[in-house]
């Protein structure tokens, strides 16, 4: 698809379809050359338009013929076709349309519309894939009733799926066969699938809370069955906590979830048919870690909680996204950390263990919205979780539109509280059900329902950054008083930056503070001109409503100098900055009653070190450390309190692109000399300890393989205490790394001992890496491990990457393939991408050009790669301006690669 003038749409140009569809037949001749779809649908002019005439949609979908009440139209005289749109201005009030297009399935590698994978065919709609497949009124607000019939060759497509209720099936001649689907609830095009192809099923029922039986199936490839059983229980405990949490059923007779190889994302959740990539929906000991485990219960419960947040309630338009997958997000994480949660409860019978559980999700969502969130918001592809504008919508599936738009929904929750939240999500449906609405109408009915004002709050939709909250306290010995002084400040990014954009206003920020004693102990919290009665169940956390430039916070009746906890849990996506010593840090680490904040706090003092390390690196001094977080360390090793997963966590030094983040200037080199300088400065100083633990932790009875929290924390600190170990350069962690790999019964341990060695003792890694191929090689979710392991090693430079994109088993095509390798060297392995002679971005450019021929959606994500060149040191800086200038040039770029290009070089 070319455009040379890209096209900017606006969330204000926004108008009424003049059309409504009622109903919708579909018919599939489903054949991987040549495939008719026959469509027939109902419209009926929709009284709030405020156009007239029938717009229909299309992209690389040749039309065979289109016709209204049955008279054939004639393009030139009936209707006209510009870029993607066919307009039809004569229009009847209703009418029947009937369009007939011819696909390619097999010729479509952009995985959006219909494709096929391995044999089979699938379908990918949103944002914009429907109009691959028929020319109709392709947008989330015309919701219809589907009607679907598909036709396939019974031995090679002897599975076909659609959504909603199989109907009938049967035979025909020639060795053919159909199944019809009838999907009873109105839903936009872009929640259509289809599935046909040679799948096994794995099948289960569930009784729902009002007592009706549902049939609950996963399809995947035969070889693959054995690995369906933790994405089937994961959907059964997503249907119970959605009824138990929210309230909400399944409303359908059969829920359907399909695994497939080549997909563009993580999966779908198409009505009652959700897609998915194998990555997110297969797990078994043998070929997935504790990590895949967790990412496929968090993402079975995410697609199957947009049944209703999403689906029952859709998005107006595009510019809403954030309202389906920001609410839809927080959701998922709730449901884990409750999942969690309940785990530990059941293993250990203590709540602190809980608690404990809770905050290591938190910590890793919030890791995970400052690597990515934070880093895209000071980047040209900056805009609020509600853009205004923008060229093509598959770029704004952002982490700002999810992870802060899902911040955004749990400040919501913050001020309101559960209860009220649940008052608001029943009159958000009361309200909306069957609609496609607005993130105001969402805030609208949370106020609504709660009384609580979110006028000024509504400013997170709109307005894009990461306001900095400086803070800084002073306490009054003898008024016994304490003030907490908040100032904030969130500078204009991205689009905000061009000319024309508006001042940026203060925001209404939930502000969670404890204060803790000389004891360790929080104290109860009273605020000024406050009564207790006043203060929020949890006495000693308090949310302030923080909403001016500048606010004073005098707490009252503080009896001593109190350490202050701040932004407890991490109550708004803001960076804190606070000035507090490392003496406080290290008391704040072992006292904090808020398990965030003691994690915080070690990563203060990590981060602190690694900035000053990163510095004398690039000044080319000797590195030096102090004795510090070595003790620290040695410490929190010995803590029998302490959980396993939690002092992971505790830990883990700051990874390398936070730590680019606080730097003005961005030396990749610099930071990874300073980061494993750390590392084995606390590696060798704790040489007995980490050998002692690890032989601790591993020696402990064979246990049968359980991916639970309470299983998965002791693997991941055993891995974590095992890289130490071979960091602090004592031969014996090598043996016993070799050991851990060759004896392990299941990924997470084989993995980690792989990749431990791999990146640390290179030499000792190249037979175990053999192996590891061979043992695999049928498998392509574990090979995916092997080229990102390899492409993520500390010694890995892009002659390295050019050799394993020559193997035979790499390719382009599938996005998982090409994820594994390239974002796996250019994202873990800073050091190894920005290489001073600049052959990253040459390589970048490179496999650009390939990729965005085959497709555009993952080229573009991949040209994001690049969003921070303007961070570079000077000399790196010409070298990825050269770069980009390049893909810039090339002829026949697509829409979206060309926007996100567009944007790196003018913004
Ligand atoms: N609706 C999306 C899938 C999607 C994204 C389709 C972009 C088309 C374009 C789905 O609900 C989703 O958000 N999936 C995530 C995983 C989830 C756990 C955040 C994904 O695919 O990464
Ligand atoms: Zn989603």
């Amino acid at each position: 698809m070319r455009t040379d003038t890209p096209v900017t749409i606006y969330r204000k140009d926004y108008t009424p379809p003049a059309f409504l569809v009622d109903t919708v037949d579909m018919g599939f001749d489903l054949d991987a050359r040549k495939t008719l779809v026959a469509t027939q649908f109902t419209v009926r002019r929709n009284p709030a338009a405020r156009t007239t005439a029938l717009v229909l949609h299309g992209r690389e979908c040749p039309l065979v013929w289109i016709e209204v009440n049955g008279k054939r139209l004639k393009e030139g005289r009936d209707f006209k076709i510009e870029g993607e749109d066919l307009t039809i201005a004569e229009m009847p009030d209703t009418a029947t349309v009937r369009v007939v297009t011819k696909l390619a399935p097999a010729k479509n590698s952009s995985l959006m519309g219909l494709y096929e994978s391995r044999g089979n065919f699938f379908t990918q709609c949103e944002a914009e894939g429907f109009r691959r497949i028929t020319w109709f009124p392709d947008r989330p607000d015309v919701m219809a009733k589907y009607t679907v019939m598909l036709r396939a060759d019974r031995k090679a497509h002897p599975v076909l799926l659609s959504n909603g209720n199989l109907i009938e099936s049967g035979k025909l001649p020639g060795g053919r066969h159909y199944a019809k689907w009838e999907d009873p609830f109105p839903k936009p095009s872009y929640l259509f699938a289809l599935v046909a192809g040679k799948l096994a099923v794995l099948e289960d029922s569930i009784k729902t809370a009002s007592g009706k039986k549902k049939l609950l199936q996963v399809y995947v490839e035969k070889q693959d069955l054995k690995r369906a059983q933790w994405a089937m229980d994961s959907l059964k405990a997503s249907i119970r906590w959605d009824e138990q949490r929210f309230g909400l059923e399944l409303d359908l007779e059969r829920f359907m979830i399909v695994a497939v190889s080549d997909f563009n994302m993580g999966a779908m959740e198409n009505k009652g048919l959700n897609i998915f990539n194998t990555s997110a929906v297969l797990a078994h000991k043998d070929t997935q870690t504790d990590d895949d485990f967790a990412r496929v219960e968090a993402v079975v419960g995410h697609e199957y909680f947009h049944n209703w947040t999403g689906n029952r309630v859709t998005c107006r338009d595009w510019f809403q996204l954030t309202l389906k997958e920001g609410l839809t997000v927080f959701r998922d994480q709730e449901f884990s950390a409750d999942m969690a949660a309940q785990a530990v409860l059941a293993a250990k019978g203590d709540a602190r263990a809980a608690a404990s559980a809770r905050a290591v999700l938190r910590i890793g969502n919030v890791m995970d919205l400052r690597a990515s969130q934070f880093v895209e918001d000071a980047g040209p592809m900056a805009h609020p979780i509600r853009p205004d504008s923008f060229q093509d919508i598959a770029n704004f599936y952002t982490a700002t539109v999810y992870e802060k738009g899902s911040e955004v929904i749990r400040m919501q929750h913050t001020l309101l509280g559960e209860e009220k939240f649940l008052k608001g999500m029943d009159l958000y449906f009361a309200r909306h059900d069957g609609q496609a609405v607005t993130c105001d109408d969402f805030t609208a009915a949370m106020q609504d329902a709660s009384g609580v004002d979110l006028t000024q709050f509504r400013r997170w939709y709109s307005q894009a950054g990461t306001p900095v909250v400086e803070a800084g306290g002073e306490y009054d010995a003898a008024a016994h008083t304490y003030t907490l002084t908040l100032k904030q400040h969130c500078a204009k990014v991205g689009v905000e930056t061009l000319p024309g954009a508006p001042e940026k206003l203060p925001f209404h920020i939930p502000f969670a503070v404890g204060l803790i004693g000389p004891d360790g102990h929080d104290m109860p919290l009273q605020l000024s001109g406050s009564t207790t009665a006043d203060t929020h169940t949890h006495a000693t956390t308090l949310v302030l409503d923080f909403r001016e430039a500048e606010q004073r916070f005098t707490f009252v009746n503080v009896p001593h100098a109190p350490l202050p906890s701040l932004l407890r849990g991490f109550s708004a996506p803001v960076t804190l900055s606070w000035d507090a010593s490392d003496e406080q840090l290290a008391f704040q680490v072992a006292h904090d009653s808020d398990a965030f904040n003691r994690a915080e706090a070690m990563q203060r003092l990590g981060m602190r070190r690694l900035l000053k390390l990163t510095q004398r690196a690039a000044a080319g001094q000797p590195l030096e450390a102090d004795a510090v977080l070595p003790e620290l360390f040695a410490k929190i090793l010995a803590d029998d309190s302490l959980d396993a997963a939690f002092k992971t966590e505790l830990l883990m030094l700051p990874p390398e692109v936070m730590i680019g983040e606080q730097m003005d200037e961005l030396d990749a080199t610099a930071i990874r000399a300073a980061r494993v300088f750390l590392i084995k400065h606390i590696a060798s100083a704790l040489k007995k300890d980490l050998a002692r633990t690890y032989r601790q932790l591993a020696g402990g009875k064979a246990r049968a393989y359980s991916p639970d929290p309470v299983s998965a924390g002791r693997r991941a600190l055993t891995n974590m205490v095992l890289a130490y170990w071979l960091d602090s350069g004592d031969a014996d962690a090598v043996k016993a790394a070799l050991a851990q790999y060759k004896q392990a019964d299941n990924m997470t341990a084989r993995l980690g001992a792989l990749a431990a060695l791999v990146n640390i003792v290179p030499d000792a890694a190249e037979k175990p890496l053999a192996d590891f191929y061979k043992r695999y090689e049928d498998n392509a979710l574990v090979i995916d491990k092997w080229f990102r392991l390899q492409a993520s090693a500390r010694s890995t430079r892009s002659r390295d990457v050019l050799k394993l994109a020559r193997h035979k088993a790499f390719t382009l095509k599938n996005p998982n393939r090409m994820r594994a390798l390239v974002f796996g060297f250019a994202m873990s392995n800073p050091a190894g991408f920005h290489a001073a002679d600049g052959s990253g971005y040459a390589f970048w450019a490179d496999t650009i050009e390939k990729l965005d021929r085959i497709n555009p959606e993952i080229a573009a994500r991949m040209a994001r790669l690049m969003d921070r060149w303007r961070k570079l040191a000077p000399a790196l800086r010409v070298q990825a301006e050269a770069a980009l200038k390049r893909v810039a040039q090339l002829k026949g770029l697509s829409k979206p690669t060309a926007e996100v290009i567009g944007k790196s070089l003018s913004i």
